[in-house]
């Protein structure tokens, strides 16, 4: 299996010249939340640290329950606590889930022009072709086995309307294409319509079959370091990748497994940490735009997916000489040649110093 270079080694020079400013470095290129970790969940993991018995790689029922009512209260999605399934992290998940799913040499697997990076390591681990393609008509008669789509997106923020969402699910079932749907940022929108998921009765019709979504508490809840994720939507595909997962061992540690399901069970932390996004995101987009910057899409998400109309190496070495790192485009697929993509992940004092610097 080939696998694709390291793509940040290559930001490691303009890290060192951004480093080198007198006031420190302003990191926006890694999408790694730095808000401190919500006592509800280490309470949770606290209490639950005694734990010497094997836990269920199905997860506690506890867990299940509390995710399906997170599912139904914030997203309006009737999931059969059953059909929920831990995974250690979405990102392990994304990677082994085609090969999982039964997707091998010859298949095809669809993602994204955009996208983030593991879905193509996903195809490769299956032996698989990866196709990124937006165009459902681009792809013609092709039957791929496995088509992935991302809203909000990472890189570009963008959300995908419900009737775009109706589209694609009736083109994956006609085909009998799986549609895999990552929503790791359902929550964390800021213009426009609320992005909507792809198990929403009004998308899908009210059956789940041919569809599974992906879910995270990475950025929602500061969590990304307890490594908690979930996938839910067809119970027939659910069951064997909790086959295939029990024999494997990709099993979610016990008090991590009661510090997500006290996670889902509270929205109050959450919404707190919208608010701090929002106005992080705020001044952070102001001050790219009176810097010259046009900010495209990004109305969800953690980042803004920004362009001075150069090539992105060049919006890079610009940034990183007034101490601020970014993602070149480049990193999420040839598509992103001349855009950057700027995290909002950073504390507000570190936000406030970039927003000074670009003034
Ligand atoms: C689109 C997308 N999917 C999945 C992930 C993986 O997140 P985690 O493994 O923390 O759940 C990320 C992380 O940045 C992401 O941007």
């Amino acid at each position: 299996m080939e696998l694709p270079d390291f793509p940040w080694d290559r930001l490691e020079p303009y890290k060192k010249t951004a480093a080198a400013h007198p006031g420190g470095l302003v990191d926006l290129s890694v999408g790694t939340p730095v808000d401190p970790t919500p006592e509800v969940a280490r309470k949770a993991l606290a209490e639950a640290s005694d734990a010497p018995g094997y836990p269920q790689t199905w997860g506690t029922p506890a867990l299940r329950e509390s995710v399906a009512g997170w599912l139904r209260r914030r997203l309006g999605v009737q999931a059969d606590p059953d059909a929920v399934l831990p995974a250690i992290g979405t990102k392990e998940l994304v990677a082994w889930l085609p090969l999982l799913l039964g997707v091998g040499p010859g298949d095809t697997v669809v993602f994204p022009e955009l996208a983030y990076p593991t879905y193509d390591v996903g195809a490769r681990i299956a032996g698989a072709t990866g196709l990124a393609s937006d165009g459902l008509l681009q792809l013609g008669p092709a039957r791929p086995k496995l088509l992935w789509i991302n809203s909000p997106a990472n890189p570009t923020g963008k959300v995908l309307p419900p009737d775009h969402l109706r589209k694609v699910v009736s083109w994956a079932r006609e085909r009998g294409v799986t549609l895999v749907s990552d929503e790791c940022y359902i929550e964390l929108y800021w213009e426009g319509e609320q992005p909507v998921s792809v198990l929403h009765p009004d998308i899908c019709g009210g059956s789940h079959e041919g569809l599974l979504a992906v879910h995270s508490l990475s950025k929602r809840s500061n969590l990304a370091g307890y490594r908690a994720g979930f996938v839910t939507g067809d119970p027939v595909l659910v069951r064997r990748l909790l086959e295939l997962r029990k024999h494997a061992g990709m099993i979610m540690p016990a008090p991590v497994q009661a510090a997500m399901a006290a996670t889902y069970d509270d929205d109050a932390h959450a919404a707190e940490q919208i608010e701090r996004y929002r106005a992080r995101r705020a001044t952070l987009k102001t001050a790219l735009e009176g810097h010259g910057f046009r900010v495209d899409h990004s109305e969800a998400s953690l980042y803004l997916w920004s362009t001075r109309d150069e090539p992105c190496w060049e919006t890079v070495s610009h940034l990183a000489s007034l101490g601020v790192l970014v993602a070149p485009g480049e990193f999420y697929g040839p598509a992103g040649g001349r855009h950057v993509r700027v995290a909002i992940t950073a504390t507000d004092e570190r936000i406030a110093e970039a927003v000074a610097r670009l003034g």
